[in-house]
């Protein structure tokens, strides 16, 4: 299959904010795109948009004058639906709802050729429903954009039962033309991102609840120690706590309610509130402009021991040790399998889903304190503890005192097992890990889907391998048994992978 010819004529029906953003992609891949919406006003503000877009990457110097123009000359406003006869294909961008989507396809199936492609950008409407109105529900694809549709990468290509292999290829090989990263999906619902994603949210929602740590801090240990690039409560203040909400509600319920996608009580009472986020001047935060900004928590300095000795690896948080040499700590390593460190009066390990207290009870190590997961533990800037309950002062300390000799600002935060980043990762990783096991895409999409359409820093299939996946089996596992729910159970393809010795990639 190959992607359309340049030639070829583009529609765009629906010139709202994805509208706009998907005609100004195809009209810079050099298609004629034509431009329709019921309301004429849209088309207009549509198009100015996009000039006023265009405009700034011109006073950028990152595109000619002479390149905006062009461009915008290819997008043409029409004012009927029949005049989209010509396109090749029909990208809709109208509004989300089922039978809205379903009579506009069967109104452009009479007026286009039998094989113009009929390309949705819904983002939770099954394909296969859309497609049960039509004639010749094989024409009909998924092509879902992020927004803004100019500047994210990820296009989902969602196939339903009807969809027809080609047509699904051509539109992979066209988005991949026109510079963006497709992945392809099968219609299941939230598609691979917005499933995928729901744990970002859920997980720090949940230690919210828990009292485990406050909203700036729980973000500033995602952002800082997770390399992501907002934390969950920021981007849900931004997102707009309904919008967020409503979507986890759906992916909830189209999963004939599965727990692991349970809403939460606090994100409802804040869209019960009106307390929507940025647009609304408050969700999480306060954004009035006399409001403080809450600071997250950080320990006092502390005096690092003089020696460290470590029992057998520190695995994925390896590269911590040289950090401590540079500090000037004498570091001591005996071979095997308890991946532990003493330092001082305290036993450090990082977080395997327990919490340090269950762990000290397991162990009969009183003096426990874990530490959680971070991306990348040279660049890191913070990083979370966690003490058990019969850990003695000393003890915290001596960790604390480790991890800041480290260059580390340190968050302790109660003990909630599994930490902040590690179970976020992990809980991420199952979700693509199911994903995968009930064959809506592959390993490899999953991660291009995170990193693309939500700028992880990493693929959580990826980062499973990174982090070892025995150990994310272990977390999760582990969480389970906290928390005696079925939110945590471990996806089927990651313990298959454990048992196998193998990676996902
Ligand atoms: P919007 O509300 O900004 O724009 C929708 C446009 O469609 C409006 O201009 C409206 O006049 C027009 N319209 C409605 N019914 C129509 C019809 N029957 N025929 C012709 N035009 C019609 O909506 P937005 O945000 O651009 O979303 C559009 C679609 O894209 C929805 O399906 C949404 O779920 C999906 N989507 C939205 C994303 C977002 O972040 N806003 C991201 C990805 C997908």
């Amino acid at each position: 299959m190959a992607a359309l010819n340049r030639r070829a004529i583009v529609a765009v029906v629906g010139a709202g904010s994805m509208g706009a953003g998907i005609a100004q992609v195809a009209a810079a891949a050099g298609h004629t795109t034509l431009l329709f919406d019921m309301s004429p006003a849209a088309v207009d503000r549509a198009i100015q948009g996009i000039r006023k877009g265009l405009d700034r990457l011109v006073s950028r110097a990152v595109m000619t004058p002479q390149a905006r123009d062009e461009l915008l000359q290819r997008i043409k406003p029409v004012a009927s639906l029949e005049e989209l006869a010509d396109a090749r294909l029909v990208v809709e961008a109208i509004v989300e709802e089922l039978s809205v989507k379903q009579s506009l396809f069967t109104g452009l199936e009479k007026i286009c050729s039998p094989d113009t492609i009929l390309a949705s950008n819904t983002s939770s409407l099954s394909i296969t429903a859309l497609a049960a109105a039509l004639a010749r529900p094989g024409n009909l694809v998924g092509m879902h954009f992020f927004n803004p549709a100019p500047v994210m990468q990820l296009v989902e290509v969602v196939s339903g039962i009807t969809t027809d292999a080609t047509a699904a290829q051509t539109v992979f090989d066209t988005a991949a033309a026109w510079n963006k990263y497709p992945v392809h999906a099968r219609s299941t619902p939230g598609f691979i991102v917005n499933r995928v994603a729901r744990p970002f949210y859920a997980e720090a929602l949940r230690l919210l609840e828990e009292g485990a740590a406050d909203c700036a801090t729980i973000d500033a240990l995602l952002r800082e120690a997770g390399g992501f690039r907002m934390g969950p409560f920021e981007l849900m203040d931004l997102i707009g706590q309904d919008v967020n909400y409503a979507v986890t509600c759906s992916v909830f319920d189209a999963f004939h309610q599965d727990k692991r996608f349970l809403p939460s009580l606090i994100q409802r009472e804040l869209v019960d509130g009106g307390l929507l986020g940025r647009k609304s001047g408050r969700g999480f935060y306060d954004y009035s402009l006399s409001a403080e900004q809450p600071l997250p928590c950080a320990t006092d300095a502390k005096k690092a021991p003089s020696a460290i000795r470590i029992v057998g690896s520190l695995g994925v948080a390896e590269p911590l040790v040289s950090l401590w040499r540079q500090a000037g700590i004498a570091v001591t390593r005996t071979w095997g399998d308890a991946n532990i460190l003493r330092a001082g009066e305290a036993l450090i390990a990082l977080s395997d889903g327990r919490s340090a207290t269950q762990r000290s009870a397991d162990t009969g190590e009183a003096n426990t304190v874990l530490f959680d997961l971070a991306f990348d533990y040279t660049a890191a800037s913070r990083i979370a503890l966690a003490s058990s309950d019969r850990a003695s002062v000393k003890a915290v300390d001596d960790a604390v005192g480790l991890f800041q000799a480290a260059g580390k600002t340190v968050s302790l935060i109660d003990d909630a097992p599994g930490l902040v980043v590690m179970r976020t990762v992990c809980m991420l990783a199952n979700e693509g890990s199911d994903a995968v096991l009930q064959q809506v895409c592959d390993a490899a999409a999953v991660d291009t889907a995170m990193q693309r359409g939500v700028n992880y820093p990493l693929g959580p299939l990826a980062w499973a391998d990174r982090i070892n996946p025995a150990l994310v089996l272990k977390v999760l596992s582990n969480l389970q048994q906290a928390y005696g729910i079925d939110r945590y159970r471990p996806s089927q393809l990651l313990r298959r992978k454990v048992a196998a010795g193998v990676n996902f990639h």
